[in-house]
């Protein structure tokens, strides 16, 4: 397949008043991606597995039932004109569900599968009878967070803002291939990855997404400050706030839940001496009808964070 056209970026300073003395810059990087819905980060991890599908070959992957991953999986198959498979971490699927509506929309085949099953999705001897029952569609991981996938997210010029380098590059992180893609294109720049997920193996996750002969000392993880997926009324505040105040939309699950920790850092002084942050926005916010969908935001605030 010819080379895919390449995505525009669009940077937005945070006027924030993240932090006390000393505040650093804080820089936005939203990528706008040639095919709408393959959003965010997604568009650049998904890059270079479109490119490598042989003709005719389809593409399987995993995730939740309100993944952004399966949406934009199912978007590029659309678009490219090739067929998706999405297994679902659920126990039934809901035909109600916007994103998993989306994905049919889109021409994805959805397929159910049980918690333990889905657990057992990184195992040789699952994936060999995946690769026997479908032997016509490229396997990607669950957020298509492999070696493919952060070698695609290096290709985001993150360092450079409109008011000059970074010392300090940021992103929400989950399962790590985001992260590991600024770490190997910045070597010589802090990279902070900004945990959605209480996840203790999610240092080796993004370890497993470098070249595994590399031994990066430029990055780090915070800590958590809650479990996948928890949205409270002060994260929905905040994500409104930064819409009503500073026009930047982002959604709980990952966006802002990552500003909110990020603020949170910079308020208690834990990254003194940075002068300037840069946080690629990953995108997600197809995500927002689902938290709607769930009633974990009012229709005010689903309005406001579309809008
Ligand atoms: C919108 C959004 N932001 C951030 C992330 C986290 O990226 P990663 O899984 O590469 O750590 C995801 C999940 O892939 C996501 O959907």
């Amino acid at each position: 397949m010819a080379s895919l056209p390449t995505a525009t970026y669009h940077w937005q300073r945070l006027p924030i008043p993240m932090g006390q003395d000393n505040t650093p810059q804080l820089w936005i990087c939203t990528l706008q991606a040639p095919v709408a819905e393959v959003a965010g980060n997604k568009w650049l991890k998904l890059h270079s597995a479109i490119q490598q599908r042989k003709p005719g070959q389809g593409m399987l992957s995993f995730g939740g039932a309100f993944s952004n991953h399966l949406v934009a999986l199912a978007a590029a198959g659309q678009h490219y004109h090739f067929s998706t498979i999405g297994l679902v971490r659920t126990e039934q699927l809901d035909t109600h569900n916007p994103t998993l509506r989306r994905c049919r929309e889109l021409g994805m085949q959805l397929i159910a599968l049980d918690r333990i099953s889905y657990r057992q999705q990184q195992l040789p001897e699952f994936l060999a009878r995946l690769k026997i029952t479908y032997p016509d569609y490229l396997i990607l991981p669950e957020g298509g967070s492999d070696l493919a996938g952060a070698a695609g997210v290096a290709q985001l010029p993150l360092l450079q803002t409109p008011d000059g380098d970074a010392d300090l590059l940021c992103c929400a992180t989950a399962s790590g291939g985001t992260l590991a893609g600024l770490i190997q294109r910045y070597p010589e720049v802090r990279c902070l990855g900004l945990p959605v997920v209480k996840d203790a193996s999610l240092a080796d996750r993004i370890k497993q997404c470098l070249p595994p002969t590399s031994s990066y000392q430029n990055w780090q993880l915070a800590e958590a400050n809650s479990a996948y997926g928890k949205v409270n009324a002060e994260l929905v505040a905040f994500c409104c706030q930064l819409k009503l105040h500073y026009q930047l939309t982002t959604e709980p699950i990952y966006t802002g839940k990552a500003l909110q920790l990020l603020s949170q850092l910079l308020q208690t002084g834990s990254l003194s001496g940075v002068k300037r942050i840069a946080f690629f926005h990953t995108g997600g916010l197809q995500g927002l009808h689902g938290l709607y969908y769930r009633r974990l935001l009012t229709e005010a605030q689903y309005r406001l964070l579309l809008s």
